[in-house]
């Protein structure tokens, strides 16, 4: 019954939590935060959190699946138990499974796998509290901490949900949105070889509203880009004012 559709764009053009259409979550990155893995990374975009461990490149197990000309990259996306509202069974569920392989498939075209050959660079993702945009989430900090780890790369990638909320093309939406809205497209980006690793699409765009998605995709790309940057300056500018104070004394 239209009277019972959920409105989640005000008149004023104000979204459920109070945003404008073309405004991301509040973004928070953080470099460093595991200090069992080579690398790794925490992202708190909106209500979504996430934790990124990398191992790698490392002496791959079973050794069979070693490929002669370049690294493996293993990828696993894990939703905690506790992290949606109806608790999730911890078994893998065919959705994370998909959302692993296209992570990966989001992430490998920025790694110089050839430059380790027979290794293996893992992935994994645990998000810890769920509210949308969790692929996108994982593959922006899985690049931080993939950067972190030192394995070479052609660039970042940055990912962020686009979409229709109520005839309104919006951007980053959270889980209300996802769930209640027309469209969610999550695209994955690298800003500086202007090159799109990942695009899905839940839902139906006409042309004209495909492009002008599209286009705050990217730009919202640009502006995660600036976190992952500003991350992982921050997390060396630490690591010198270490070495700094001990070479003091
Ligand atoms: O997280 P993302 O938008 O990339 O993936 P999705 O499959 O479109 O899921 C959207 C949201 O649904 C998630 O971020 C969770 O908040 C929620 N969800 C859930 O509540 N329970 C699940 N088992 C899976 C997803």
């Amino acid at each position: 019954m239209e009277n019972d559709k959920i409105s989640l764009v005000t008149e004023d053009g104000l979204r459920v939590d109070g945003r404008k259409l073309d405004e991301l979550r509040p973004v928070k990155i953080e470099v460093g935060v595991l200090a069992n893995a080579d690398g790794s990374a925490f992202i708190q975009q909106g209500k979504s959190k996430l934790l990124v461990a990398v191992y790698g490149p490392r002496e791959l197990h079973p050794r069979h699946l070693a490929l002669p000309d370049k690294a493996l990259i293993r990828c696993r996306y894990h939703m905690a138990p506790f992290s949606v509202e109806e608790r999730k069974s911890p078994a893998p569920s065919r959705r994370e499974i998909e959302l692993s392989k296209i992570i990966r498939e989001a992430l490998e075209p920025a790694i110089l796998v050839d430059r380790f050959p027979r290794t293996s660079i893992d992935i994994f993702i645990e998000v810890l509290e769920a509210d949308g945009g969790t692929r996108c989430a994982a593959v922006t900090a899985a690049s931080v901490a993939l950067a972190h780890a030192g394995i070479p790369m052609r660039d970042l990638v940055a990912a962020c949900a686009v979409g229709k909320v109520d005839g309104k093309i919006v951007v980053d939406l959270c889980d209300a949105e996802d769930k209640y809205g027309e469209v969610d497209m999550p695209v994955a980006y690298m800003p500086n070889k202007k090159v799109v690793t990942l695009l899905q699409m839940d839902g139906i765009l006409t042309r004209e509203e495909f492009d002008e998605a599209f286009k705050k995709a990217i730009s919202a790309c640009e502006k995660i880009y600036e976190f992952q940057l500003n991350a992982l300056k921050k997390h060396l500018s630490i690591i010198e004012e270490v070495k700094e104070e001990e070479s003091n004394g």
